[in-house]
């Protein structure tokens, strides 16, 4: 286990790193991805910061803590539905037209919902969007910025997908999508999302064109956030109780530390290239079933299909890789 002290240690001296860090945190408004904004912002030096989200509301409020917070910091609020691929685009745009690199990618915009199939206008359902296809089309459509960061001094290109390393399961090759009625089941979508984030972030690091950007997908343990919001304020406030009685197992993290590890994760040398499945804990996730789809060929498939979603939706997804 990496220990919180070795990680604040860390992290008191990322302002070596140097001024004008960018940080593209999308889910930024609330939950994991706010708290690894705000300690991005509190350690690092006159950091560039974009909040990507719906919530314009949240987003004001952390505009002003986050000035008082790090005077030197611009934070910036980019409004959009990203679960629909063209809106993606959009706010790539935006930032690509403001920025030349990016240093950090966090992608943790996501629901929890037992509702089934749900289609968004683009034919996708919203949560595997949510989870996998919109956290692709960002890393793809931001990879020429993120590797202008990692030929920069000093380099520092890394993506953080926040979902569920090291809990990988099986996956129907022949229906990725989840389109069939009978393929789709909650844990279906969950294991669909999981094992297709380390299947995908493994190609794209096996690319030599990505050799300096560090591809990581985590698994952030039980976090006390807003995700069950759309189960209404009852189950909300239960599973709030359920979390704090869990806190002495060791699977919960609060939501500063997850902030914490994850800004850790991000500008640590250790992951500074290559695929990194990593734990609440900030060690290897353990990937049997990871290693049992990169061995029968699902990696190939994943990626295949990843390539023709992207390419039918929208106009970007210019990003083939190898
Ligand atoms: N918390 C945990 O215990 C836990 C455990 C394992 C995995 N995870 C994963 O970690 C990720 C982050 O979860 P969290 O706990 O931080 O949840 P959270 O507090 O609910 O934050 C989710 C974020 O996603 C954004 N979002 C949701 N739908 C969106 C949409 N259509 N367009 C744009 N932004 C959208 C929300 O912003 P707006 O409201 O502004 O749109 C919010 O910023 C999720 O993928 C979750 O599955 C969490």
């Amino acid at each position: 286990m990496v220990s919180i002290s070795e990680i604040r240690a860390h992290l008191a001296g990322i302002s070596k790193l140097g001024p004008n860090l960018v940080g593209v945190f999308v889910g930024g408004t609330s939950g994991i991805g706010e708290s690894t904004a705000r300690e991005f912002v509190r350690h690092a030096t006159s950091p560039r910061v974009y909040l990507v989200g719906r919530s314009r509301e949240q987003a004001d409020r952390l505009i002003t803590e986050f000035k008082a917070l790090n005077k030197e910091s611009q934070t910036h609020f980019i409004q959009s539905d990203v679960s629909i691929l063209r809106n993606v685009d959009g706010v790539c745009k935006e930032i690509s037209a403001k920025e030349e690199k990016v240093n950090l990618l966090v992608l943790s915009a996501g629901i929890m919902t037992m509702k089934g199939r749900d289609e968004t206008v683009e034919g996708l359902d919203k949560k595997l969007s949510l989870h996998y296809y919109s956290r692709l089309r960002f890393t793809t459509n931001l990879l020429p910025l993120l590797r202008t960061a990692s030929t920069a001094q000093p380099p520092l290109a890394r993506v953080i997908s926040v979902l569920g390393a090291g809990f990988e399961g099986a996956i129907n090759t022949s229906d990725l999508s989840l389109r069939n009625p009978n393929s789709y089941s909650t844990r279906a979508a969950a294991d669909t999302a999981t094992s297709m984030t380390s299947l995908a972030f493994d190609h794209l690091a096996s690319d030599p064109a990505n050799k300096g950007v560090g591809f990581i997908h985590s698994s952030p343990g039980g976090v006390d956030t807003n995700l069950t919001r759309g189960f209404g304020p009852v189950v909300s406030k239960i599973v709030s109780v359920g979390i704090f009685m869990l806190r002495p197992t060791g699977m919960i993290v609060s939501p500063k530390e997850s902030g914490e590890r994850h800004v850790w994760a991000g500008t640590v040398d250790r992951f500074a290239s290559g695929l990194s499945l990593i734990n609440l804990n900030g060690e290897k996730a353990s990937g049997k079933v990871f290693e049992g789809l990169k061995k029968d060929g699902s990696g190939e498939k994943v990626w295949e299909h990843t390539k023709d979603v992207l390419r039918k939706i929208g106009e970007i997804g210019k990003y083939e890789g190898s």
